[in-house]
């Protein structure tokens, strides 16, 4: 006996899509049918697919400052954020959390006090649409950055930490041209360079220490672990010693090459895809799909664009199906962070579903369920 059912629908599986029904039983997907039925609610053709998994979005920390000096009620922010990422389609998401303080930032663990203390609540209370879970994402030239890893990579919620190094000159900004652009509002010139130099200091002193006592740390406490932005041949050497699973937002063809070489989960942003491009200048997401390189989607810092480029990717690469485009927003994110009962649509796993309804280049989201229940 099930408790839902859906008819009519186009349900994109593993490697195929086929118009049939769905029935769910205790929170899970407990039948699929080609064909038609005369059971449950009638989808009218629309797509049905399994509920997004998300690794890596800032956008709770934008809800929570929407503005450099303004700091929004955390648990009203959270609530703002849930209903967002529950309406484009994302039934399982790890809220980045930022720690590690600098200049821009004088203070940052009581932020990530508030935040990871909302989720952890709301989460409690069964008041969130999706389920959540904690991404650290730690700046390692940050001085306090282990302190606050220390606190909270212990929460039951921290499932991810990433290892990230925006100093000017590396990585995501190899070119210190495009870092002041990105880093230059309401600075002087003068500012700016110390601002710099200041930023290398830190770097000299703490990354090299911090990132072998997080990778350490990781591996005993059972996270899964990424890297960020990784740009060379020797960072990628050094992320797969440090026992990292997931390479983020490679900024170079040859790191992503070599990344996928190793083994790691290569993880891109969904805007990137959307834009066509990278918004600090590195390389293409499409590309890397091309290039057979891409296994992740993350929808960065506009939630709704990892729908969007799941349904846009099959429209522009000829021949790359939408079951194989869903994966990078379902199934391959859901196994890189070690959650194997969700992510695809098939006998047995949860049943977090998503109805969508391409209008023109748009996927429309109609009906969002978690676990069988209705979220959105
Ligand atoms: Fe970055």
């Amino acid at each position: 006996m099930s408790d839902l059912a859906f008819r009519n629908a186009r349900i994109v599986l593993g490697d195929e899509i086929i118009d049939g029904s769905l029935a769910i039983a205790n929170g899970s997907i407990s039948d699929i049918a080609a064909g038609a039925s005369a059971l449950g609610d009638d989808l009218d053709g629309d797509y049905l697919i399994a509920g997004l998994v998300e690794l890596h979005t800032d956008h709770l920390e934008n809800h929570y400052r929407p503005r450099p000096m303004v700091f929004w009620d955390p648990m009203a922010a959270l609530h703002a954020h849930d209903a967002q990422i529950a309406g484009s389609g994302i039934t399982t998401v790890f809220d980045a959390v930022r720690i590690g303080s600098d200049t821009d930032m004088p203070d940052m663990a009581p932020h990530v006090g508030k935040l990871t203390g909302a989720i952890a609540a709301a989460s409690a209370a069964g008041w969130l649409r999706a389920e959540h879970f904690v991404h650290l994402r730690c700046e390692l030239p940050s001085h306090d950055v282990i302190g606050q890893f220390e606190t909270y990579a212990t929460l039951p919620l921290t499932r991810l930490a990433s290892m990230m190094d925006h100093t000017p000159g590396q990585r995501q900004f190899r070119s210190l041209d495009a870092y002041k652009s990105f880093y230059q509002t309401g600075r002087t010139a003068e500012e700016l360079e110390r601002y710099i130099a200041d930023r290398m200091d830190d770097h000299a002193r703490y990354s090299a220490p911090h990132r072998t006592h997080i990778a350490g740390r990781a591996r005993e406490l059972g996270l899964a672990l990424a890297s960020h932005d990784d740009a060379s041949i020797e960072q990628v050497e050094q992320s797969v010693q440090d026992g990292v699973a997931i390479a983020e937002f490679p900024t170079t063809l040859e790191a992503a090459a070599a990344a996928h070489d190793a083994g790691l989960a290569i993880l891109m942003g969904a805007p990137n895809v959307v834009r066509g491009k990278s918004h600090s200048g590195n390389i293409s997401a499409t590309d890397l799909v091309r290039a057979g390189l891409l296994d992740v989607l993350s929808s960065d810092y506009v939630p709704f664009a990892l729908l969007q480029a799941a349904f846009a990717l099959p429209q522009r690469l000829e021949g790359f199906t939408l079951p194989a485009a869903l994966a990078m927003v379902s199934g391959n994110p859901a196994r890189a962070a070690g959650l194997d009962d969700r992510g695809e649509i098939a006998p047995g796993k949860r049943a977090d579903l998503v109805r969508v309804r391409l209008v023109g280049d748009i996927p429309v989201v109609r009906g969002v369920w978690r676990q069988g229940q209705r979220v959105s």
